[in-house]
């Protein structure tokens, strides 16, 4: 396995393995490695010749007051963990090698980024699919993985790469999650203790929710009430939003009439965790 910090080098790299006719896959991560991102690694591995990874904590998804300075890094442990599940190369640029003085452009997807995320963090999406538009032109896989458990990410990049014509499959995976049902995070390592118990509340009300709909109930209003009781039962926890949506538009929906998303966003103590499931029609 081979690390790579210039983008000259990655591009370089990609290009020979193409021309020999290998296939690249590619699992973007920001590092901090865990259980769901090796399982993106895994799949990645069984789909190409060659397994890239990226690892970058990209500084234009933070918004003004996040936690991009304590966002966690450990790259010596991410290179034992990548190493053990086959990665070839990590790709792991600076900030100056990604955005070198007098960078100005921009990508942006419109209507897929308003809500849910969009509303409490309205610069993150722009910096995501920036930086992924990005290390497709220097990665150039053939296809690309991403986690279900960032819904509305995995919608926009998809959004992205039908409108600006990648030629690149878009896999998305479903959520891992820890024994206790915790969604797997690199931020879940903020969680004291406690908070991490009362962040138990999410997948509860998800289950919930399921439970629900199981028995038949169709109106949005009546699960996401549900949910909320649930998670508001706990002190250490503070919604910002738990929605019902169409699970392609992600624009709020009244009634699961078609293919649908459960988003939750929640503060627990100083820590933002998201999560969902999806509910399909015919369920
Ligand atoms: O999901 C993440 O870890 C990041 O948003 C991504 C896709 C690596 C872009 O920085």
């Amino acid at each position: 396995m081979k690390t790579l910090s210039s983008v000259k080098e990655m591009q370089e790299f990609a290009e020979d393995s193409r021309l020999s006719g290998k296939t690249i896959a590619l699992v973007p991560t920001m590092g901090f490695l865990h259980q769901g991102h090796l399982e993106l690694m895994e799949e990645g591995k069984k789909r190409a010749d060659i397994l890239i990874i990226s690892i970058f904590v990209n500084p234009t998804q933070f918004g003004v007051g996040e936690d991009l300075e304590k966002y966690p890094r450990d790259m010596e442990r991410d290179k034992k963990l990548a190493e053990g599940v086959g990665v070839d190369i990590i790709f792991a640029p600076s900030a100056s090698e990604m955005y070198p003085k007098g960078y100005q452009t921009y990508v942006n997807v419109k209507d897929v980024t308003r809500n849910l995320c969009g509303i409490s963090r309205p610069t993150h999406f722009r910096g995501v699919t920036t930086v992924v538009a990005k290390l497709f032109n220097i990665v150039k896989p053939h296809i690309a993985i991403f986690g279900e458990k960032d819904f509305q990410q995995l919608v926009t990049i998809r959004q992205m790469v039908k409108d600006l014509n990648f030629d690149i499959e878009i896999v998305g995976i479903p959520t891992v999650r820890e024994k206790d049902g915790l969604a797997m995070s690199s931020r879940n390592t903020y969680l004291t203790p406690e908070e991490r118990k009362a962040a138990l509340s999410l997948n509860q009300a998800i289950s919930i929710a399921r439970d629900i709909f199981r028995s038949g109930e169709r109106r949005s209003e009546s699960i996401l009430r549900e949910v909320k009781k649930r998670i508001e039962s706990e002190d250490l926890t503070d919604i910002d939003y738990v929605k019902m949506c169409d699970s392609q538009t992600l624009e709020d929906i009244e009634e699961i009439d078609r293919g649908a998303v459960l988003a939750i966003a929640v503060k627990v103590g100083r820590t933002r965790l998201i999560d969902n499931c999806t509910f399909e029609r015919g369920e």
